[in-house]
Parts: C-alpha cells; structure tokens; sequence
C-alpha cells in the first residue's frame, strides 16, 4: 500500500538549523537519495497560485551558498517573507554586488531593458548567484538573461526561478534546469509545458492534484522523482536565512 510516508517531510526536526547538513548526513536522508541544487545549478520551482512556491522558494534559498557568494533576489512583488530578511542589502541596476551576502533587486514591469542590463552584468561577472520569483516579467528572448540561463554552469551562476504560469517563461528555465519542484498545477497547457520535461513515475501524472504545500522533486541528471511535504514556518526560514548572511566586520578605531 502506498502510505502517506511516500511524503518525503522535510519538518519534524528538533533544529532546523542543521536542515540542510541533515539531508546529507543524517541516515533518513541519505536513504531518501535527495540532492539539492548547487552553486552552479539552475532550479526550477513551479506551481499555481497559492501552491506555496514562495514559502518553499525561501527555504531552498537559505541552503544555497549566500555565505561564500553573493546571491540577489530580484523582486517584483514587493514579497512580504523578503522584506522581513535582516541583513538583506538592497542594491540598484547600476552595479552587481562582490561580496557574499543576499541582496535585493527591486524590479518595476517597466524596466525590462534595464533588468536585461543587469544580466549582461552578473554574465560577464559571473560567480552570483539569482532568485527570481514570477520571472515571466522577463522577455522571453531576452539575450542576457537566457545567457545566463544557458552558460550558468560554467560562469558559476546559480539560478533559483520560481513561475506559477511555465507557458510565459523562456524555455531555456526549464531546459536548462537541473533541479524542478512541482507543486499543484491546474492550467493543462502548463501542465502540458511541464510533463515535457519533468518524468514521473509510471502511473502517475504531473497533473495529479498535490496536497496543500507538498511538491514533486525531479533531478534531471538521474531521473529521479520524490515527494516532498511542506516545508518550515516563514520564521523558521527567515531565522535559517538570517544566521548564514555574512556578519559585516565592525571596526574597532
Ligand atoms: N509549508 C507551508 N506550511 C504552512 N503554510 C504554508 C506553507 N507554504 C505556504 N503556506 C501558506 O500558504 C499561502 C500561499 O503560499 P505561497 O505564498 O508560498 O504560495 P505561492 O505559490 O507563492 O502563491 P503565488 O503564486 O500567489 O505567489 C501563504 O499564506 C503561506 O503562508
Ligand atoms: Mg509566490
């Protein structure tokens, strides 16, 4: 019988903190065979709205690699789990940050061209990492962005993208990607986009209704599918997020 254990929990710690060590090291987890996407991959987080994309978008953040490398949110939406990150540095088009650290974007629909920029900048820099959430504001055929898409890998550009509708996306999110994580979807023309480049298993369906907060992970390079459950409350990510942001010196004259 297929049990509700098939759910892959990611609560249920005593710490959150060790979380992402957990997942290599403790012996549940090295059994659930689940890699995370590292400091080259591009991911891919998709679902309907209110499937919990950004609640789990935050989470998959805070294992990533801000501690060693910059990471930048480019935010639309003005999110509310973004703006409550102590330590989060905004920054503006004109440069790409250095440092590690998390920095934050913020992004009008109207300045696609200047977004674009940005791109060209963190491609030819390279080594930045780049959370976008609803990253359909960007052009499909945008170059400097699909550039990224496509050369991540070797500039060292990681890439988090989260989309409730894959149809307006550029294609090269989704071929690109060496990670998805698939929550409930209900337009069967991204339901369609989708079953094209994620396989589950036999007998199941892309489309098959997912429980509240649960998602199907799908790692490409071995064609391995899990079900994930819901992941920690918002100030359990928020405090996961906050400890690795790098401590700037305080000087002492
Ligand atoms: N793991 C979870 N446990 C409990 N509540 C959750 C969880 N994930 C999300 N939620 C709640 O569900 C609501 C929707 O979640 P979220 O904002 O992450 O969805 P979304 O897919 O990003 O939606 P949208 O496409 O509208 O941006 C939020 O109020 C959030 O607090
Ligand atoms: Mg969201």
């Amino acid at each position: 019988m297929q049990s509700s254990l098939d759910y892959r929990t990611l609560t249920g710690y005593d710490t959150y903190r060790d979380l992402p060590r957990l997942w290599k090291d403790n012996g549940v987890i090295v059994a659930m065979d689940i890699r995370l996407p590292n400091a080259s991959d591009r991911t891919s987080v998709i679902g309907r709205t209110g499937s919990g994309k950004t609640q789990f978008g935050m989470w998959l953040l805070s294992t990533q690699s801000f501690d060693t490398m910059p990471w930048v949110i480019i935010d639309y939406k003005g999110d509310e789990l973004i703006g409550k990150i102590a330590g989060i540095k905004p920054i503006t088009y004109k440069s790409v940050p250095e440092k590690p650290g998390l920095y934050l974007l913020k992004v009008l629909p109207d300045e696609e061209s200047e977004l674009s920029d940005f791109f060209r900048k963190v491609w030819e820099r390279g080594g930045i990492g780049i959370y976008i959430d609803e990253g359909y504001m960007i052009g499909q055929r945008d170059k400097w962005f699909n550039s990224c898409l496509t050369q991540g890998r070797s500039k060292r550009i990681p890439m988090i993208i989260l989309s409730q509708r894959p149809l307006w996306l550029s294609r090269f999110v989704f071929s690109e990607s060496s990670y998805f994580f698939v929550f409930d979807l209900t337009d069967n023309d991204d339901i369609k986009r989708v079953r094209s480049f994620v396989r589950t298993r036999s007998g199941e369906d892309i489309g098959d209704q997912m429980p509240p907060y649960h998602s199907r992970y799908y790692d490409v390079s071995r064609r391995y599918m899990a079900k994930l459950g819901p992941v920690p409350s918002g100030e359990k990510i928020l405090a996961l997020i906050e400890r690795k942001i790098p401590k700037e010196k305080t000087r002492f004259l």
